[in-house]
């Protein structure tokens, strides 16, 4: 197995690739890795750069520097699968190494090609690339750190290298989920004690435990890692309950109306009931609270709720009456917030919604679910109808999300998308092409 590498500073790998599991890796010929440099193939003293056309400042690397590179491995060493780095390129996570390793095993030859200065000429990627690969969405001095980050994960695959392979398919990223926190000697250190379980000998809680522990790790840190990852219905269902509780409640109450905006109430309505209720069962939402303290609105949801819950709503659709199930009625967000804590033994944080994006120390953006689950305790949207929640139950909320916009300046969602919308890009899955 070749894997040759170009690169403007050669000497920058050799403590590197003769050090650890790699210099074992060479030493079992289990890989054959060539460094070259760039220099080779220009004349002593011929520049290997040259400055950029138009307007801006910065050298390339020259193309024909790089394909005599480029010709010359894959006449010693064969065809190549040439690789790139740019920041440009395609993010390089666990799911692409584990590819990568596959290629390596069928290619026999895997060619790095990383760059310098401002980078390379353009055409030569075109020309030779089979792959470019970003290590992250910040920019280095050059792609020779990229380039040794790609062969430390890479290496971990090929049989032989690693000690045990099994730890390869189980630790971080393999999955949907994280490894598990690990203990060695002594028990107890600076007052830090091993958890009693891992000691305790049985393999099988121990197994529990890991498992747990790593779940709850991974929903509460990486849960856009999960989400994108979780395929069976198990992996489902273990990330789900780590997940706090969440719960919606829709007011009908404290909300602007009307031309002026005023603080007013509005009506319940039974498509908001229905379609919300659908999307909260299928994002797991335990309740959802029409929230109005009107006596002739409460008795048109109660005649609603009577209805779905009877025989004659099941006969007539099941999977509504299902979604309904959950949905609840309560005169003001505090009933709302008293009933949580009463289920679920702790106060709700409360996430209050808005069309309009406002500079507000408590915003929040749909990627702050670690913020807000690591809290440990159940989670309330709160949403509004009319013209939106006064500013006063904003107030009164520990967080408002950010709003939910297009490429457009149309922003005019009714409540019902909203929902649906708001609990996707919070809690659902959207798997990653793998
Ligand atoms: C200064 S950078 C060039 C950055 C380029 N002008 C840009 O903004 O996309 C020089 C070289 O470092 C390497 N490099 C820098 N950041 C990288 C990253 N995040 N991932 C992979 N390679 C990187 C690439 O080989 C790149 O051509």
């Amino acid at each position: 197995m070749n894997i040759s590498i170009v690169s403007v500073f050669k000497e920058l790998y050799e403590p590197f690739l003769s050090t650890s599991l790699i210099k074992r890796a060479r030493e079992k010929q289990l890989i054959d890795l060539h460094l070259d440099s760039f220099f080779s193939y220009v004349k002593p003293k011929e520049r290997i750069d040259a400055p950029t056309f138009g307007p801006g400042a910065g050298m390339l690397i020259k193309p024909k520097v790089v394909q005599r590179a480029i010709e010359a491995n894959q006449k010693a060493y064969g065809p190549s699968f040439n690789i790139f780095f740019s920041p440009q390129g395609r993010l390089l996570d666990q799911t692409l190494l584990k590819q990568l390793a596959t290629t390596l095993q069928e290619k026999k030859h895997i060619m790095l090609l990383p760059s310098r200065y401002e980078g390379m000429d353009a055409r030569v990627e075109e020309k030779y690339a089979d792959m470019t690969i970003s290590i992250g969405n910040y920019v280095l001095m050059g792609g020779d750190i990229p380039a040794m980050i790609l062969l430390e994960g890479l290496l971990r695959y090929i049989p032989g290298v690693v000690g045990k392979e099994d730890s390869v398919e189980q630790d971080s990223f393999s999955g949907p989920f994280v490894d598990y926190p690990a203990y060695t000697e002594p028990v107890d250190w600076q007052g830090l004690k091993v958890p009693d379980i891992v000691r305790s000998g049985n393999h099988k809680a121990i197994d529990q435990w890991r498992k747990e522990q790593a779940v709850s790790t991974s929903v509460l840190h990486h849960f856009n890692w999960v989400r994108e990852h979780v395929t069976t219905p198990e992996d489902k269902q273990l990330a789900a309950r780590q997940i706090p509780s969440h719960y919606v409640a829709l007011c009908h109450a404290d909300v602007l109306i009307g031309r002026e905006k005023q603080p007013g109430t509005t009506s319940v309505t039974s498509l908001d009931i229905h379609d919300i209720a659908r999307s909260c069962k299928t994002y797991g939402v335990k309740n959802y609270w029409l929230v109005t303290p009107l006596e002739d609105q409460q008795k048109i949801v109660k005649r609603f709720l009577h209805f779905w819950a009877s025989d004659v709503g099941s006969s007539y659709n099941v999977h509504r009456q299902q979604a309904i199930a959950p949905v609840a009625l309560a005169d003001s967000i505090d009933q709302v917030k008293k009933q949580i804590k009463k289920q679920e033994g702790s106060e709700p944080i409360l996430v209050a919604t808005s069309a309009r994006r406002v500079d507000h120390p408590k915003a929040i953006t749909f990627f702050d679910q670690d913020k807000v689950w690591q809290e440990g305790r159940p989670v309330l949207f709160v949403l509004g109808t009319g013209k939106g929640l006064t500013p006063e139950l904003i107030e009164r909320c520990d967080y408002l999300l950010d709003p939910i916009e297009g490429f457009t300046s149309f922003n005019h969602l009714s409540v019902r998308s909203a929902a649906a919308i708001i609990l996707d890009r919070w809690l659902g899955i959207h798997p990653k092409k793998i």
